[in-house]
């Protein structure tokens, strides 16, 4: 929790492998950039599990179609339906593969719900961080890529019929972009904020870098 980061980052580092993730608006290319890093990281010889949130196991696939398209899914629920979809993801695929030395690269993660529902949805992001940190039992990425992206060139990015959180607004967008930018600030050490207007193989490079460093290997 913010209050008391070394009690967080205890859990990461008790784990062999290497945890990271993408955040950012609709249409930035999160997991275009996930898949180019985990291409990368399997050819220095790494086990990678490219993952993602809502949906990366079974059970959050249902929940991912509950809180995307479900009726009448009020702000509290949203945010329980993520968390839970987190919780189950986590004990379920995340620490596992963390466990086993694995690379796990996510398609979001709790800073998603933090600027979502915490700063979109206005329930407070100290209240939604402390709910996510719970249902991870404090689990931290050592690594946030923020992929940021004026959210009105975000929608005209994105193709197929908008769910309902793509149906939110722009102000709820312009809030979840701010909260994004302002806990990467926070926070320097675990974040990497690239403007996604960039070359899709310049942001490559400049992750697999940033990876690079903290592994310890050739970029
Ligand atoms: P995502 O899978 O990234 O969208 P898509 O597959 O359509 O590109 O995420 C689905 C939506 O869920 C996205 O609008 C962001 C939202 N979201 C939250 O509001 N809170 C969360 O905790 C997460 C993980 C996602």
């Amino acid at each position: 929790m913010t209050s008391d980061p070394a009690a967080t980052l205890t859990h990461v580092t008790t784990l062999p492998g290497l945890f990271l993730s993408f955040e950012g608006g609709d249409g930035a290319g999160k997991s275009t950039q996930a898949r180019l890093l985990g291409d990368w990281l399997t050819g220095l010889g790494r086990e990678v599990v490219l993952t993602r949130e809502p949906g990366g196991t079974e059970l959050g696939l249902l929940l991912r179609d509950a809180v995307l398209h479900g009726d009448h899914v009020d702000a509290r629920t949203e945010a329980l339906l993520y968390a839970t979809d987190r919780a189950h993801h986590v004990a379920s695929l995340v620490r596992p593969a963390l466990a086993r030395g694995a690379v796990v690269v996510t398609d979001r993660y709790l800073d998603s719900s933090v600027a979502y529902q915490g700063s979109g949805r206005d329930l407070g992001a100290d209240e939604v961080e402390r709910l996510s940190l719970w249902a991870v039992d404090g689990l931290l990425p050592a690594l946030t890529v923020l992929l940021d992206l004026d959210p009105v060139a975000g929608k005209a990015r994105l193709t197929g019929d908008p769910d309902r959180l793509e149906r939110a607004g722009d102000e709820f967008h312009r809030r979840t972009r701010e909260a994004f930018l302002g806990r990467a600030e926070a926070e320097p050490g675990r974040w990497l904020v690239l403007d996604a207007t960039r070359p899709v193989d310049e942001l490559a490079s400049e992750i697999r870098s940033r990876v690079a460093t903290i592994l310890g290997v050739a970029a």
